[in-house]
């Protein structure tokens, strides 16, 4: 995939294509934020992750619709906070009138509610895209077992699964466990959870003239594992994206795999 665009995607359905690389919008509010929202956009990036609970939707729509790129060419995905299960329809009415929207790209369950609003929870994520609020629908912090469990009792499983991913956090049979199922797997927190001198990414990064950061950020796009890493410095938000010039070998994906064994 090595100098294809900045805007690789994996297909959510016929209908929706989700970029590989986003920008991660948590811990960031006001004029911060939409600095950072906007910063992105500037540099190729057209996909902004945050959540209800983030506090920020305000400060991402404002900053999309201030970028000047067209709406639609904006991948926007938000969340419904635990506590929300039984008014889902008015929270989401919510983050759309914080965002400034008509509809969202993708809605996650931001995770899993009590036991017994599961199932309810998730059938109100499905009518939500059923009326267009939102394009795709999926969830966050779920186990495979509780895909499954929503699949078992509405014959629909989410389209995505938000989770804590990262080389140390790389687990090859919850890869595959979603891969099997057709469900992305979408990774967060890429670098707290990563230590960026590990000499395995220093090599690697070195090999490519390129930070560790890129590295990680690269081994999440030739997994085909989206991504959305998140700062509020204008130079990272920009290295951070810049991930199109250079893919990794089979045999520095594995090195890199392997770094879940050795930490
Ligand atoms: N669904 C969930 O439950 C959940 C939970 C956590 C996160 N998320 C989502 O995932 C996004 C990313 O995760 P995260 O914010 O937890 O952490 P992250 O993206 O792994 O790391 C962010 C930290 O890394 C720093 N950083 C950014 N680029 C860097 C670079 N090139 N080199 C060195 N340091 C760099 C940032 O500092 P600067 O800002 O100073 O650059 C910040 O301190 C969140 O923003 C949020 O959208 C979702």
């Amino acid at each position: 995939m090595a100098g294809s665009v900045g805007s690789a995607a994996v297909e959510l359905d016929d209908k929706v294509a989700m970029p590989l690389v986003g920008l991660g919008t948590w811990q960031m509010t006001g004029a911060r934020c939409q600095a950072a929202v906007r910063t992105a956009l500037q540099v190729g990036y057209r996909h902004i992750d945050t959540a209800s609970m983030y506090r920020n939707e305000r400060d991402v729509g404002r900053a999309v619709r201030d970028s000047g790129v067209p709406r639609g060419e904006v991948f926007v995905t938000t969340k419904l906070p635990p506590g929300a299960a039984g008014r889902e329809r008015r929270t989401l009415h919510d983050s759309l009138r914080a965002l400034g929207m008509d509809y969202v790209d993708l809605w996650l369950v931001h995770w899993p509610p009590r036991e017994r609003a599961l199932v309810s929870t998730w059938e109100a994520l499905l009518a939500a895209r059923d009326q267009g609020l939102a394009r795709a629908v999926g969830v966050s912090n779920y186990s495979l077992a509780q895909l499954d469990r929503l699949a078992a009792a509405t014959g629909q499983l989410p389209q995505v699964n938000q989770i804590p991913w990262a080389p140390a956090l790389y687990d090859p049979a919850v890869a595959d466990g979603h891969r099997r199922r057709g469900v992305v797997l979408e990774g967060y927190s890429p670098f707290k959870n990563t230590d960026l001198r590990h000499p395995v990414l220093t090599e690697i990064a070195a090999r490519h003239t390129v930070t560790t950061a890129q590295v990680v950020v690269r081994w999440h796009v030739d997994h085909q594992v989206v991504v959305i890493p998140k700062s509020a410095s204008p130079e990272r938000i920009a290295v951070n994206f810049d991930v199109w010039g250079f893919s990794l070998p089979g045999e520095e994906l594995a090195r890199i795999d392997g770094l879940s064994r050795s930490l």
